[in-house]
């Protein structure tokens, strides 16, 4: 202590303190949600970081001095929800979003955790780079940003990058993707999967064979040949898929594929869990939602790597997730500046904003057309994403004692997509004037709210 000050209390502690303590500690009461969107309305009180009591609706104290109340009668109780594959563009492109932007739009999106991908400028191939993304994101502390780690030395494909030092510097890194580019050189692979298996750590892998995309822009089918546009073929996804699934199986490791977006990558994915091949996959909300008719006006924002496909892959997608095939939703949230978008499709960069629209959009497609309930929600957008990249206080039960990691959804409520009210820097969306259910009420990162009606609470 500096400087003069009161005299420091001796002897015994005054009562008075503790009363004094114990009467502003803050508390948290959701009332009248319902856990999972199952049985009858409760109210849940958190106490510093953890569910405190669950108790019938309208019985919990409402009153007590600092108790901040969220009114939720009518909202389903989630899980916090954890992005495995998200892009937040710092550093190099803080111009079309930030750690900070990012996991505004992440905590408005109901999420709690997110993992930030590689391919920034610098890229994320060494422990300063994943080191800053994580203190950055704690900084904010809107969700968890877990850096994603480099497989190779700048995303080249060539050198692996030193995934052991990010594995055990202050990131903690536990997953490794160059994605935006695939691994695709087999050796290579093979090596970073042998690795990453010491390490105990997840590759996640980008699947597409770049010498069956060389100028590709859209999926090739009937609609690329009619528009002029280059087509990116089914296959070049589904040969890494399996190949990656074969050296999974030969290494006895496991692997992760990024972005599922054919209905034969749900066959081959069917395929190598029926053989007891430790592989995992994500899909998008936009490749469950959208298919490339969408290309007709050539707008540029719905160009992204995989390529929206035709309606009946999006069929083959979301029968997969339900099924537990495709394991988890990732938002694959990639923002782009204006001038990168709003140009001659071809010339467009690819990716599209998810993490303010992901629970819309799986309410729409998965939940409005019966494939999932609310619960099915919580383990698609929650549990297995947490327990695939192994995030031991995320995904957790909604049950006393548990982290108030906590998303409230307001199922009936609907809203109008507009890219400028994002809290995201750009604002690519390619949801835009779509009217879609579910609104995010609240989120809560370990008690605190994070996101109340759309107002972003910074520490
Ligand atoms: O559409 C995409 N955008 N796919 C990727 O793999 C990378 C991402 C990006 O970084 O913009
Ligand atoms: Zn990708
Ligand atoms: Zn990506």
């Amino acid at each position: 202590m500096t400087g003069p000050g009161p005299q420091a209390p001796t002897g015994a502690p005054n009562p008075a303190d503790d009363q004094k303590k114990e009467s502003t500690r803050v508390t948290v009461l959701i009332t009248g949600t319902r856990l999972y969107g199952e049985g009858d309305p409760v109210d849940v009180l958190i106490d510093g970081e953890v569910i405190a009591e669950i108790a019938p609706a309208g019985t919990l104290g409402r009153d007590e001095p600092g108790r901040e109340v969220i009114e939720a009668a009518g909202t389903v109780l989630l899980p916090g929800l954890v992005d495995i594959h998200t892009h937040l563009r710092e550093p190099g492109r803080e111009d079309t979003e930030t750690i900070d932007s990012g996991s505004a739009a992440a905590a408005r999106g109901g999420y709690t955790a997110v993992f930030a991908m590689a391919n920034t400028d610098p890229v994320a191939d060494n422990a300063v780079v994943t080191d800053h993304v994580w203190h950055r994101g704690q900084e904010v502390g809107l969700v968890d940003v877990h850096p994603v780690g480099a497989v190779t030395k700048g995303l080249k494909g060539a050198e692996l990058a030193e995934m052991g030092v990010m594995a055990s510097s202050a990131g903690r890194v536990k997953v490794f993707s160059d994605d935006g580019h695939c691994v695709d050189d087999p050796l290579i692979m093979k090596r970073a999967m042998e690795y990453a298996k010491g390490l105990g750590v997840l590759i996640a892998q980008h699947a597409e064979e770049p010498r069956l995309t060389v100028g590709a822009v859209a999926h090739d089918g009937p609609n690329a040949a009619r528009l002029g546009l280059a087509g990116w073929p089914r296959v070049a996804e589904e040969s890494i898929v399996v190949r990656d699934a074969l050296l999974a199986r030969d290494i006895g490791t496991r692997v992760h594929i990024c972005h599922a977006s054919t209905a034969g990558t749900v066959e081959l994915l069917r395929w190598a869990k029926s053989q007891g091949i430790d592989v995992t996959a994500e899909v998008t909300p936009h490749h469950l939602m959208l298919d490339d008719s969408r290309l007709e006006t050539y707008d540029g924002v719905f160009r992204v790597n995989p390529p929206l496909r035709e309606a009946s892959d999006a069929v083959a997608l979301r029968q997969a997730l339900a099924e537990g095939i495709v394991d988890c939703v990732a938002t694959d949230h990639a923002p782009h500046a204006d001038q990168e978008k709003s140009c001659e499709f071809a010339l467009a960069r690819p990716g599209m904003l998810g993490l303010e629209t992901a629970v819309s959009v799986i309410a729409e497609t998965m939940v409005s057309s019966g494939l999932l309930d609310w619960r099915g929600v919580a383990k698609v957008m929650s549990e297995r994403p947490a327990e695939i990249v192994g995030l031991a206080d995320q995904g957790r039960p909604l049950e006393v004692g548990e982290p108030a990691n906590l998303a409230v959804i307001d199922p009936d409520a609907t809203w109008t997509v507009a890219g400028p009210e994002l809290a995201s820097v750009s604002d690519n969306t390619p949801f835009e004037g779509l009217e879609l259910p579910g609104r995010v009420r609240a989120t809560l990162l370990r008690g605190r709210p994070t996101s109340v009606d759309g107002e972003v609470r910074h520490r």
